[in-house]
């Protein structure tokens, strides 16, 4: 496995990092996931934006231009295998004496990036679906930044695990939806997709942008606007959506039956449309 790590590529055992990276000590950087389809990166400009955004978000300067971060995905995508793969790119605000405030002078940030295979739901779980418990979302307001500190996402995927379901989908103030601990969260009502709004509460995910694109094109009704508890609940059906896991319909919550409890007619079109799209933008 090839990995680059501060404008070098290297076996990923011969990779070290500082005990006094910001990233290791206040959990202070960002990252992206960005999937890999036929050796070409989805979305790529998109993920590079979101970058950007979670950049600004925490004050720390660009490492790269766009055309120096596609040259380094380009790059890892070639050295490493699989036609399909996962690529973690982790910025952290580099190696300093440890002191909260930024180092001053800044120093050069610490750069990661990683490909793994990318491994989408098996196709047992795309028939069945999932189970998921619910939660009250208790992370900070600035959900917006793809932060590498998860500390409250990885306690609550857990929460999940321990239950035996597939993800914890959080409430705010225990009243309206946000998102899944690594996932966005659609609600399907009478035929129409409900989904929150891409505020400081919830990651943007580009997953969601996709999906949210593809009803658009086929006409499906769409509503982007609060949705509480009771109709996520009360939801004919209900979908979960991240480049990893790409769409997958949740068929019960704490244990209840979501519409029917089995994948719904909304879940099998709109998968299918995700698949279309993705062949049609990858097709080289
Ligand atoms: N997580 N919300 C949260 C909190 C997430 O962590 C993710 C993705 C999403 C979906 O975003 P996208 O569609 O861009 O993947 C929403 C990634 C996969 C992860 O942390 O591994």
């Amino acid at each position: 496995m090839t990995i680059y790590l501060n404008g070098r590529y290297m076996p990923v055992e011969q990779a070290q990092v500082s005990v006094l990276d910001r990233g290791f000590i206040f959990g202070d950087g960002v990252y992206e996931v960005i999937p890999v389809y036929s050796r070409k990166a989805f979305r790529l400009a998109e993920h590079l934006r979101r970058l950007q955004h979670s950049l600004d978000g925490i004050k720390l300067s660009n490492p790269h231009s766009d055309s120096e971060w596609t040259q380094i995905v380009e790059h890892i995508i070639e050295q490493n295998a699989g036609e399909d793969q996962y690529l973690y790119l982790h910025i952290t605000r580099g190696v300093a004496e440890r002191d909260h405030a930024f180092p001053k002078p800044p120093v050069a940030p610490t750069v990661f990036v990683l490909s793994k295979l990318l491994k989408t739901p098996p196709p047992e779980l795309l028939q069945q679906g999932v189970s998921c418990i619910s939660a009250t979302d208790n992370r900070w307001l600035r959900c917006d930044i793809k932060a590498i500190s998860l500390l409250p996402n990885v306690l609550l995927r857990q929460m999940a695990v321990e239950a035996g379901c597939a993800e914890t989908i959080m409430f705010r103030e225990d009243a309206f939806l946000t998102e899944g601990a690594a996932s966005n969260i659609f609600v399907i009502k009478n035929g129409t997709l409900l989904a929150p709004p891409k505020d400081h509460l919830m990651l943007p995910g580009i997953t969601y942008d996709v999906v949210l694109e593809i009803a658009a094109a086929h006409h499906i009704p769409c509503e982007i606007r609060r949705i509480n508890k009771a109709e996520v609940f009360a939801a004919d059906e209900l979908l979960l959506t991240s480049s990893t896991k790409e769409v997958l319909a949740i068929t019960h919550l704490d244990g209840q039956p979501i519409g029917s409890g089995k994948p719904g007619a909304m879940y099998q079109r709109l998968f299918g449309l995700y698949q279309d799209y993705k062949r049609e933008v990858m097709r080289p």
